[in-house]
């Protein structure tokens, strides 16, 4: 049996059903942990979305024929790996299908937090405008400005090229080097997460959530920014501490911030509500129609090809599961 949380977008879909596996599609807004202690003994497949912890206990309600756990998500933090991979489980995610769609959104948080683009929106909305004012919604420019990047995966290296069109100075920081092709094709500077704090205008967060990268950016990183530079955040919530972040966009110690996840999704810090520097997307950094699309397509070959004794296409863990199924 095949077990999705929550109803999905994406024709591609339609291939589990007619695919001869019992398919088992939880309710639009998702399955609650109950539901899916519930639901899940006897799947061979799960397939997941960031909201679902799908951790040894759901691992164990599934029984032992477990095949496959195919993350409809670039991110997987929400999945147990390490205790999959030891039960020889193959976890899958759906990477490359949605970097475009996630760096444009990255920049327009760039453009959104700099010239407070959705304030200005809903001001003008509100009937607000009386005439034009040289001191009306007074932003930073973005154009030539100094990018940090953390997290330069696929997704950063993207957003990279996005600011290397506005003539920006690229910094980053990561735990490796990229390579120096491309290094030098974005003139981008690897630098320590200080350096990178220092001297960047626009901090752009594109990191996985990991045990190192929890709290990453804290009072003390954030005091280390500059008073005019803007934090993006498009990776997740729990790389930022809310709290520390809140205190220095009150008190004007960083410009701005644009944030698409938070620390407790889907709660939201109740002071990021008061604050006029705060932009607040509700987690839609691949959401095009065309990303869902491919990440539909890719998530169910994921699925597909397990259950068929085939590689999938996009899995985090295939060759370790495999090295030690073999050892
Ligand atoms: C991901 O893919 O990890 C995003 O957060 C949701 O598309």
């Amino acid at each position: 049996m095949i077990l999705q949380t929550r109803r999905l977008p994406g024709s591609a879909f339609d291939r589990i059903a007619s695919s001869g596996h019992d398919y088992v599609v939880g309710p639009p807004s998702g399955m609650t942990r109950q539901e899916l202690l519930s639901r899940v003994p006897g799947a061979s497949a799960i397939i997941s979305t960031l909201a679902d912890t799908i951790d040894g206990e759901v691992m164990d309600a599934a029984g032992g024929g477990l095949k496959v756990i195919a993350n409809y998500a670039v991110g997987f933090n929400n999945i147990d790996v390490e205790e999959a991979t030891r039960r020889g489980i193959v976890v899958c995610n759906t990477p490359d299908v949605l970097t475009d769609a996630t760096a444009d959104m990255a920049f327009a948080m760039v453009m959104a937090a700099a010239r407070f683009i959705p304030q200005a929106h809903e001001f003008t909305k509100k009937g607000l405008f009386t005439g034009w004012d040289p001191e009306l919604f007074l932003g930073q420019p973005v154009w030539g400005k100094t990018m940090g990047i953390v997290g330069m995966g696929k997704i950063g290296t993207a957003v990279a090229r996005r600011a290397k069109g506005f003539g920006m100075t690229i910094l980053y920081h990561n735990r490796k080097p990229v390579p120096a092709e491309l290094e030098a094709e974005l003139e981008a500077r690897l630098v320590p997460l200080d350096v990178l704090l220092r001297e960047s205008d626009f901090v752009v967060l594109l990191t996985p959530l990991t045990e190192e990268t929890r709290g990453m950016i804290g009072e003390r990183e954030l005091s280390l920014m500059k008073g005019s530079a803007c934090l993006v955040n498009i990776s997740r919530g729990p790389v930022v501490v809310e709290d520390a972040l809140v205190r220095a966009l009150k008190e004007k110690k960083i410009f701005a911030a644009a944030l698409d996840v938070y620390e407790r999704e889907p709660e939201i810090h109740p002071g990021l509500f008061e604050l006029d520097n705060a932009v607040l997307l509700p987690h839609i950094g691949s959401a095009t129609a065309e990303a869902r699309e491919k990440m539909a397509h890719l998530t169910v070959e994921n699925v597909l090809s397990v259950l068929d004794g085939r590689e999938p296409p996009a899995s985090v863990n295939y060759r370790e599961v495999f090295s030690s199924k073999s050892s």
